[in-house]
């Protein structure tokens, strides 16, 4: 689990990193590229929320109270992806608002890696967590990770979740109905 966990750490820095060469464009493609960001983070926070809290609470002494700081994290990081999700790059809050929710995200995966991983890999055996990953990693096989441009067809999937919801509450509740 916390190889897997590591690796969407890594692929959302990547796109944030791609997001701030573009910093201040006004067109489609950061439009898109927000869009995957907000995507892959909903899914991670989903799977953190259904597999990797949970144990938290259940393996280490402080671990409601672990659990419950990254909780208040992913809440803030989701009002800020709702915020993003109704703008476009041409409204000026657009990139101010990029720029919150990289430091918002950052420092939650340097939290996640430097104290809590380490404590789960000491608190946990190897085959608990192999089947966490196991679990974690069916959680996004129910939504597409990445919109691909020429496919429109996962946008079309997404609005089925709930017509009229953002892109955010969407994807939370197609991911979370189905692993919860
Ligand atoms: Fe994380």
């Amino acid at each position: 689990m916390i190889t897997f966990l590591v690796d969407q750490h890594r692929e959302v820095a990547d796109m944030f990193a791609q997001l701030e060469k573009m910093e201040g464009a006004k067109d489609d493609k950061a439009q898109r590229l927000a869009e995957q960001v907000v995507i892959s983070l909903v899914q991670h926070s989903v799977a953190e929320e259904i597999y990797l809290y949970p144990t938290v609470r259940k393996v280490l002494p402080d671990g409601d109270d672990i659990a419950e700081h990254e909780i208040s994290e992913h809440n803030e990081a989701e009002q800020t992806m709702k915020r993003l999700e109704s703008l476009t790059p041409e409204e000026p809050a657009f990139w101010p608002t990029v720029r919150t929710l990289i430091s918002e995200v950052l420092h939650h995966v340097a939290e996640e890696e430097n104290s809590l991983f380490p404590q789960l890999r000491a608190a946990c055996s190897e085959e608990q967590l192999q089947e966490l990953g196991r679990k974690v990693e069916q959680v996004q096989k129910i939504a597409p990770t990445r919109p691909h441009p020429s496919s429109p067809s996962e946008g079309a999937a997404l609005a089925a979740v709930a017509p009229g919801a953002g892109l955010v509450d969407r994807l939370r509740d197609a991911l979370s109905g189905r692993g919860g």
